[in-house]
């Protein structure tokens, strides 16, 4: 009887353990099955695909997959590092020891000339491109190579200028129209009859003016091809028909001129050559010779009787 005894004892004690275990499993089972909801509302199963990314939706609680073995990848030794392509950072200012512009002109003068009484000193710096810099400054000593383009060009309406498709920078243009505009609303009609010059219009030009007027006058007049700052987009010769649509230091002894003059400030325009700063500029004077620097600096500029080199402080060699 004893043995019976406990034998039920025993089968109840098995019966217990299995029943606890069986238990433990499905309520396991059932609270997963209930928290399980597909993270994303806009995601549609039918969209994902139509348009074929097959993107898996995440379901709430799971870490999103990780690439690899999810362990962190170890960096390459140094000796096997790759070096950012060259060329990245290009410079776009070369200081040259040797004029490079006119080592690369062949109508240059020869290195054995005397170039400085040319009025085409050995360069200080050379700028290749055209980092977007409003303030670049142009002259016989800071220069632009051939090759050099300006960026951000559009060419201007037929109505501003004394030809057709003149070029000039964006901002230059959208400023100039400001001034044509307020100028004429006090009666002057104004027309630009130069803007952006290439090297090799500069040249033509050059050359023309030492045939014409002697190297003594081109020297203060006219710029070496690549030494001119119409070559960057920025400068602009206006004309009217006081000046018979020409150009003419007379300019700023007319209304049309001298109102220039007082305003072109207001729309970020300075007269690059005053009157009296030939030793800084290199030029003589020049009251139709306009460039755009922005209203700030021009305001600045023209307020205080300065000059681009002052400004800059980069007043060249006496
Ligand atoms: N007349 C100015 C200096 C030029 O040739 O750019
Ligand atoms: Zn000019």
């Amino acid at each position: 009887m004893r043995k019976v005894y406990m034998t039920i004892l025993i089968l109840i004690l098995v019966l217990s353990m299995v029943l606890l275990v069986a238990g433990c499993g499905a309520r396991h089972g059932s609270e997963q099955g209930d928290d399980v909801t597909v993270s994303g509302d806009n995601v549609q199963v039918g969209d994902e695909q139509q348009s074929g990314e097959g993107d898996d939706p995440l379901i709430e609680g799971e870490e999103p997959p990780v690439s690899g073995d999810g362990e962190d990848e170890p960096l390459p030794p140094e000796d096997e590092m790759v070096e950012p392509p060259a060329g990245t950072d290009t410079p776009t200012v070369q200081t040259t020891v040797w004029p490079g512009d006119l080592n690369d002109d062949p109508d240059a003068p020869s290195k054995g000339d005397d170039r400085s009484a040319k009025g085409i000193p050995d360069v200080i710096e050379t700028r290749v491109a055209d980092d977007g810099d409003l303030l670049v400054l142009v002259n016989k000593y800071y220069t632009v190579s051939m090759d050099y383009e300006p960026t951000d060009m559009v060419t201007i309406d037929n109505k501003y200028g004394t030809y057709t498709d003149m070029e000039m920078k964006a901002d230059a243009y959208e400023a100039y129209k400001k001034l044509y505009d307020a100028a004429k609303a006090e009666g002057f009609d104004l027309k630009l009859c130069s803007t952006m010059r290439s090297y090799n219009t500069q040249k033509t030009l050059y050359n023309n003016s030492l045939a014409n007027r002697g190297r003594e006058t081109t020297n203060v007049r006219s710029a070496y091809p690549g030494r001119s700052e119409h070559h960057t987009g920025l400068a602009l010769d206006v004309t009217s028909a006081n000046m018979g649509w020409g150009l003419s230091q007379e300019f700023i002894n007319y209304p049309d001129g001298q109102w220039i003059n007082d305003h072109c400030h207001e729309y970020g325009f300075i007269v690059r050559y005053p009157k009296g700063k030939t030793d800084i500029t290199g030029y003589a004077y020049e009251p139709w010779h306009l460039r755009y620097v922005g209203i700030d600096v021009a305001t600045y500029i023209m307020a205080n009787d300065l000059t681009l080199e002052e400004y800059l402080g980069k007043v060249p060699p006496q």
